[in-house]
């Protein structure tokens, strides 16, 4: 969430002009999780000059993704933001707009302002326990998604696979209970299901794909992941996705 709630205001519109059908909106990035990679591959704004050097050499070494990405996906900005940051590509001044806008005072209370000014349902990303998820229904939103950003936020955060059974067991009744974080493969879709999921959201599985082919590497992604959800569901014996339960995962007798 910005600190500029008029900024807000004004992308939600934009996004219900377009057309957008449901809001999700992510709780767990108050404020920008200890990122040493990023540092030591060149991707943060103060990086070493080695770091950003080898980043370099990197690029250098990927002409393809020079002429489709660099040069043929320009201006490599985020769209949303390019009137609020002065220079959106470059990534110290994005940082320092990041840094000055993401308001790490966020509430519930603001949450029930975004319900308030958003017309349509409402997705919580980045929930991690029970009481949060009872709260995300309490103030109506449709649904959650259990969500530790892809590890890429607090460390020693639980896996998502490990606390999804109790959230819902807690809230399953009340609003749709999504999953990420690790799927890798349409078996791990079912496992999530089996233990409760209605969904499952990927991250670095279509980033990679999307880095490796474009747009045909994301829907091999998706081909592949149906595929393997298919083995997987015949070799349980399980032909509709609502016959994956709990009853699926191996209970040792
Ligand atoms: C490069 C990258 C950028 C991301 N940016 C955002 C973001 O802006 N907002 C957000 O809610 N999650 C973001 N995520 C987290 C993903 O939405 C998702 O929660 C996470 O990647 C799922 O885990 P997985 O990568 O293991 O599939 C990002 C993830 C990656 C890899």
């Amino acid at each position: 969430m910005m600190r500029d709630r008029g900024f807000v205001s004004e992308l939600l519109q934009r996004a219900q002009g377009v057309g957008c059908s449901a809001l999700v909106f992510t709780v767990d990035l108050a404020v920008l999780g200890a990122r040493y990679r990023d540092v030591r591959n060149g991707l943060a704004a103060d990086a070493p000059l080695m770091a950003r050097l080898a980043t370099t050499w990197q690029i250098m070494r990927h002409p393809r993704w020079i002429k489709n990405v660099a040069i043929g996906g320009a201006p490599l900005i985020f769209g949303n933001l390019k009137d609020a940051v002065a220079d959106a590509r470059n990534l110290g001044q994005f940082k320092q707009w990041v840094d000055g806008q993401f308001d790490p005072s966020v509430t519930w209370r603001d949450l029930e302002w975004i319900r308030d000014n958003w017309a349509g349902p409402i997705v919580i990303k980045g929930v991690l326990d029970s009481e949060d998820a009872r709260r995300a229904a309490d103030i109506g939103a449709q649904a959650i998604i259990i969500s530790n950003h892809g590890g890429r936020q607090l460390d020693s955060a639980p896996s998502t696979i490990s606390v999804l059974p109790r959230i819902v067991d807690a809230v399953g009744d009340r609003l749709e209970v999504l999953m990420d974080g690790g799927i890798r493969s349409g078996q791990d879709v079912v496992k999530a299901m089996a233990l409760g999921a209605k969904a499952c959201s990927i991250g670095k599985a279509w980033v990679y794909a999307l880095a490796a082919e474009g747009e045909n590497g994301v829907s091999d992604v998706l081909k592949i992941m149906k595929r393997e959800m298919e083995i997987t569901m015949a070799l349980l014996g399980v032909s509709n996705a609502d016959q994956i339960d709990r009853s699926v995962i191996d209970s040792g007798d």
